[in-house]
């Protein structure tokens, strides 16, 4: 379920403007050669103030965003119409899409579904499912158990690694829920879809007193 901290932290800050490496390398490695990128349907969930839609648009391909915040789904549209770029923006709550099945080519989740707890997250990922054709491809990186901050805010009732909010490391206090995903659980969670790879991003920041642990998982709709 969408919260609405992130209108709160979208208003109070500058966002990250520019797409990740691995995004770049995953898109380029299955997308670049594409015959027409435009007939490439690409879907952002929790798309932010649009740092990836607007890589994507720019690369020529057709882009759709959705996200909770309209504060984000604003700066994200404005950011694109800015550069006299193609996009669609739309704000609502992905646990449910509103999309026809099989209407699109790729999603991505760049950190989006982290921040919904795992009863959400395996309906969002069936939603995913549902609007990817046959053959399409599922990109998410998401937050991993062992992070810095584990374990230093309350638990969600009912699941095991997710936290009201936390309150130390990289994604303390002020983030919202927070759910990190351990080893076990991404056959699980992923399970709707075929899982190509699961590769890990280590990241270490105030002299390595944080250390920020994600999971690149690349899935297809088989
Ligand atoms: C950490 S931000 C990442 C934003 C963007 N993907 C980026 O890379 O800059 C997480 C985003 O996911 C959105 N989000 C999380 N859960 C959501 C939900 N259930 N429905 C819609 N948006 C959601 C938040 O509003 C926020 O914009």
């Amino acid at each position: 379920m969408w919260n609405r901290i992130w209108d709160t932290i979208f208003s109070d800050n500058e966002w990250g403007k520019y797409p990740p490496e691995d995004l770049i390398r995953f898109i380029a490695r299955d997308f670049y050669a594409a015959p027409s990128r435009s007939d490439v349907r690409i879907l952002e969930v929790g798309c932010g103030t649009g740092a990836n839609l607007w890589y994507l648009a720019r690369e020529g391909f057709r882009v759709t965003g959705i996200d909770g915040s309209r504060v984000g789904v604003e700066r994200a549209a404005a950011r694109l119409k800015a550069e006299s770029l193609e996009g669609t923006v739309l704000v609502g709550d992905i646990v449910s899409l509103p999309f026809e099945d099989e209407t699109f080519d790729c999603a991505i989740d760049i950190e989006c579904l982290y921040a919904n707890s795992r009863k959400d997250c395996a309906r969002i990922l069936s939603e995913i499912h549902r609007v990817l054709k046959p053959g399409g491809k599922l990109f998410s990186k998401t937050f991993m158990t062992g992070t810095t901050g584990e374990g230093s805010g309350p638990k969600l009732e009912g699941e095991e690694n997710t936290y009201l909010e936390l309150r130390e490391g990289p994604l303390r206090q002020g983030c919202g829920l927070i759910r990190l995903t351990s080893e076990r659980e991404i056959p699980e969670l992923y399970h709707p879809f075929r899982i190509d790879s699961v590769d890990t991003l280590l990241r270490s920041e105030k002299n390595q007193a944080h250390v920020t642990k994600e999971w690149i998982i690349q899935c297809t709709k088989a």
